[in-house]
């Protein structure tokens, strides 16, 4: 038999459907929770519920350089505090929480503070959720549960901004870490800019480029006629790759299989995938 809540849930999932997009606002029926007080520490599907604390959540969203053009996402939302806070600096936001009671509690929260237009919750399994077109995540969940979302969020997006509370992401290391100030417990967050794919053969006009990638670092080298070149301190910021060729400072974007951009800052240069 379906409950209440269920039957709310489904309502709630279908008007946003309908609206054709998971960060449009739904007008469903709201349950009342006025009552509903979490408690830190309550359980949670695959992790309990403890709040990053304010002055992370602002640093979080430093970090990620949130801008109003952004579609941010955090994964296990609880009370709704990092996307009612990206909603407040105008960015669409959009929050995955299993427990309904904390859906509903964000949800009001997310009316109070007058964002409810920005500021979207789903009773979901962030596991079985579609949240690719989000340009910035961010998580506090556990160093296990971040490790079952690396594929998805390296398949995100290239310059895609992840923010993750404490945790870490296994042998992928952050591009950056902060610090809260004023903050007592679970005060460091991790930046990782989802890297473009190279691994692979390109051609340029005269010669090839062989390189392989671990995340963000590039190795690899250049080839023109016999003569064989290693590559050095090859980097990827998003789409942007950075590499040099003795004193020759490359620097591209990649698009798909094209990559555009200058020498030293001047000449012009490109390559296609070939392999
Ligand atoms: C540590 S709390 C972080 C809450 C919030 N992101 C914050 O930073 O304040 C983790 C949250 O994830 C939720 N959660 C746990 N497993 C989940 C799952 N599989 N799908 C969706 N939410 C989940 C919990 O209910 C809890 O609210």
């Amino acid at each position: 038999m379906m409950t209440l809540r269920k039957f709310q849930t489904a309502a709630a999932l279908l008007t946003v459907s309908l609206m054709g997009s998971a960060w449009a606002a739904t007008t469903a029926p709201e349950p009342s929770t006025e009552e509903f007080v979490p408690t830190v520490g309550q359980s949670g599907k695959d992790v309990i519920w403890v709040p990053t604390p304010q002055s992370l959540v602002d640093k979080m969203l430093d970090m990620a350089g949130l801008t109003a053009e952004d579609k941010l996402v955090d994964l296990g939302s609880g009370d709704g505090r990092t996307v009612i806070t990206a909603a407040k600096r105008g960015a669409m936001a959009r929050g995955i929480e299993y427990n309904p009671d904390m859906v509903a509690l964000s949800r009001s929260a997310a009316r109070r503070e007058g964002v409810s237009d920005r500021a979207v919750f789903e009773q979901a399994d962030i596991f079985e959720s579609d949240f690719s077109e989000a340009t910035v995540v961010t998580l506090f969940l556990l160093p296990n549960l971040n490790l079952r979302l690396k594929p998805i969020l390296l398949d995100m997006a290239p310059g895609t901004r992840v923010v993750s509370n404490s945790f870490t992401m296994g042998d992928w290391d952050p591009d950056e870490t902060g610090e809260a100030e004023g903050c007592s417990s679970y005060c460091i967050a991790y930046k990782w800019v989802v890297p473009a794919k190279v691994e692979g053969s390109w051609k340029l006009p005269d010669g090839e480029l062989q390189l392989t990638q671990k995340y963000q670092k590039v190795e690899g080298n250049l080839l023109r006629g016999s003569e064989k070149v290693a590559i050095t301190d090859g980097r990827l910021e998003g789409a942007n790759i950075r590499f040099k060729v003795g004193d020759d400072e490359y620097t591209a974007k990649v698009t798909g299989k094209q990559m555009q951009g200058k020498i030293n800052g001047q000449g012009e240069w490109s390559a296609s995938q070939v392999g």
